[in-house]
C-alpha cells in the first residue's frame, strides 16, 4: 500500500529520540554473516525495509531468519549457493555485498546488477576490478555477473578510487583466503570499522579498518556471534539538524561528535545550543542561523553525501548564502525542486547548489526521490508554515524506523496516511 506523511509544521520539538542501529553498517554485516556456518544473532535490529529485503535474499540462500522484536537470528547451517536474480537485487544496492561472502564460501556466485536509490549511475566497476586483481574470473552477461573464484588468492588490492562498498566487499571476500591480503586506498567510514569489528568477533583477523590500509590475515573458519550494531550517524545528523531548527531541549540519544565532526562545527557556528554527554546530544534552536558559506560532500571524515539533503533544508532558512557542492553522486539534488515548491531559494549549476536563505518555508505537496532526500523533505515539512504532504515515503522507510511516530512523540504533528 502506498503511503504519505501529512505534516502540520511549525511545532517546537522536545523530549528524547533514540537513534537506530546504522543501516549502512547493518547491511554489509548481514551479508558477512554467511561467512560462517553457525548462528548469528543481532541484538538491536531496526525496522528498516532495506534490512527486510536483505533478509529476503538470505532466505533465498536457505538461511533460517527469525525475528523477534529487536532480536534477529540467522541460522546458517543449511546455507546454499543460489543465483540472485534481479527481482531481489533491484530492491537494494546492498545486495552486491553478498558477492564477496558467496565467493569466500562457495568459490562461485551469480548475481544480477544491484538496484538502490536513484542518486546517480552507481557503477560497481571498483568491486569487480578488485575481485579480478585477486584472481576471480568474472563474466558480465545479460545483466548478470558470473564469478568464479577457484583461483582466487590472497594478495594486494589497490583501489582505483575510494569506495565504501568495494572496500567492504573485498574485505569480506578475503577473510577465509589462505595468507595475507592487503587493501590500499580503502574507504575509512565508521561502517567499515564496524564491519571489521563484526568479522573479528566471528574470528577473522582484520587490522587497519578506519585507516587507508587494511590487512586481512586469512583464517580457516568463522564462528557464530551475538552482536549489536553501532548507531546510525546519518539518522543522528538528521535529528540534530531538525533540533537546530525547531528543537527545545531535544535529546538525541546515540548522536556522537566523532561520527561527524564537520556537522558539529556547523552546529557550533549556528544559532543553536547543544550539550554533549556520554549517551547523546541535547539541542535547542536559538533562532535563525547565519549561512554556512561553503560545504562539500566527500568521503569520511569529510561531510557525508547522505546528510546533504538535510543540511540543504537547514540552510534554506539561514541568513545569507550557502554553497553546497555534491561530489559523490551526480543526481543528488532531486530534493531541490521540492524545496523550491516550499518557498526555498535555490539555484543549481552542475554539482553546485546555491542556497539563499529565506525567512520561512511554506507547506506544499512534495515527492521524495530517494531515502535521504525524503528525510530532508520531512524536516522541511516540520519547520514549514502550514500543511506539507510528503509522498513516496517508502523511500524513507528504507532507512528510518517509524519516523512519524518518533517525531510525534517529540510534539510534531505528523501522520502516516494511505495515498
Ligand atoms: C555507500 C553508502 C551510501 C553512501 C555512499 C557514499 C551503503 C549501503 N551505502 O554507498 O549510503 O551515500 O557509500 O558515502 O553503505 N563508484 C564507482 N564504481 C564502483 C563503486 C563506486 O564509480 O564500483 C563511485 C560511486 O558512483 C560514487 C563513489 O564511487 O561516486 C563512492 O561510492 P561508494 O563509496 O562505493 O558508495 P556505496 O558503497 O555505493
Amino acid at each position: 500500500m502506498k503511503e504519505k506523511f501529512l505534516i502540520n509544521g511549525g511545532k517546537i520539538l522536545s523530549g528524547e529520540i533514540e537513534v537506530e542501529a546504522s543501516k549502512n553498517a547493518f547491511l554489509p554485516i548481514l551479508a558477512g554473516s554467511i561467512l560462517c556456518d553457525d548462528k548469528v544473532t543481532f541484538l538491536n535490529t531496526p525496522r528498516f525495509s532495506d534490512i527486510d529485503n536483505m533478509c529476503e535474499i538470505l532466505k533465498l540462500l536457505n538461511v533460517e531468519v527469525v525475528r523477534n522484536g529487536e532480536l534477529l537470528s540467522l541460522d546458517l547451517h543449511s546455507l546454499k549457493n543460489e543465483k540472485i536474480s534481479h527481482e531481489y537485487t533491484n530492491r537494494l544496492r546492498a545486495s552486491i555485498f553478498l558477492l564477496g561472502p558467496l565467493l569466500a564460501r562457495f568459490k562461485q556466485a551469480v548475481i544480477s546488477y544491484p538496484g538502490g536509490c536513484n542518486i546517480g549511475t552507481r557503477p560497481i566497476d571498483i568491486h569487480i576490478n578488485a575481485f579480478k586483481s585477486l584472481g576471480v574470473k568474472i563474466v558480465e552477461r545479460h545483466g548478470y555477473i558470473y564469478c568464479n573464484a577457484q583461483n582466487m588468492k590472497a594478495g594486494k588490492v589497490v583501489f582505483s578510487s575510494v569506495s565504501v562498498g568495494a572496500t567492504e566487499s573485498v574485505m569480506m571476500s578475503a577473510v577465509l583466503l589462505k595468507g595475507k591480503t592487503t587493501l590500499y586506498n580503502v574507504a575509512r567510514e565508521p561502517e567499515i570499522k564496524e564491519l571489521a569489528r563484526f568479522l573479528n568477533a566471528m574470528g577473522a583477523k582484520i587490522s587497519g579498518a578506519g585507516t587507508e590500509k587494511i590487512e586481512i590475515e586469512g583464517v580457516k573458519k568463522l564462528k557464530g556471534v551475538e552482536f549489536a550494531v553501532c548507531k546510525d550517524r546519518i539518522i543522528a545528523g538528521t535529528h540534530l539538524l531538525l533540533g537546530a531548527l525547531v528543537g527545545k531541549n531535544m535529546r538525541v540519544i546515540g548522536a556522537r561528535r566523532e561520527d561527524n565532526e564537520i556537522l558539529f562545527d556547523i552546529l557550533k557556528e549556528s544559532a543553536c545550543s547543544f550539550k554533549e554527554d556520554d549517551f547523546g546530544v541535547t539541542i535547542s534552536s536559538c533562532g535563525r542561523s547565519e549561512a554556512y558559506k561553503f560545504i562539500e560532500t566527500l568521503p569520511y571524515p569529510n561531510f557525508p553525501t547522505d546528510l546533504q539533503p538535510m543540511l540543504m533544508t537547514f540552510e534554506t532558512l539561514t541568513k545569507g548564502t550557502c554553497v553546497i557542492k555534491e561530489n559523490l553522486f551526480e543526481n543528488r539534488f532531486n530534493h531541490v525542486m521540492e524545496l523550491i515548491k516550499m518557498g526555498a531559494d535555490i539555484f543549481v549549476k552542475d554539482r553546485l547548489a546555491i542556497i539563499k536563505g529565506v525567512e520561512k518555508l511554506y507547506g506544499a505537496d512534495v515527492f521524495a526521490s530517494d531515502l535521504r532526500a525524503g528525510a530532508g523533505l520531512v524536516i522541511a515539512g516540520l519547520v514549514a508554515e502550514g500543511y506539507t504532504t510528503v509522498h513516496n515515503i517508502f523511500y524513507i522507510d528504507r532507512g528510518y524506523e517509524s519516523l512519524e511516530e518518533k517525531y510525534a512523540k517529540l510534539g510534531a504533528d505528523i501522520k502516516r496516511l494511505p495515498e
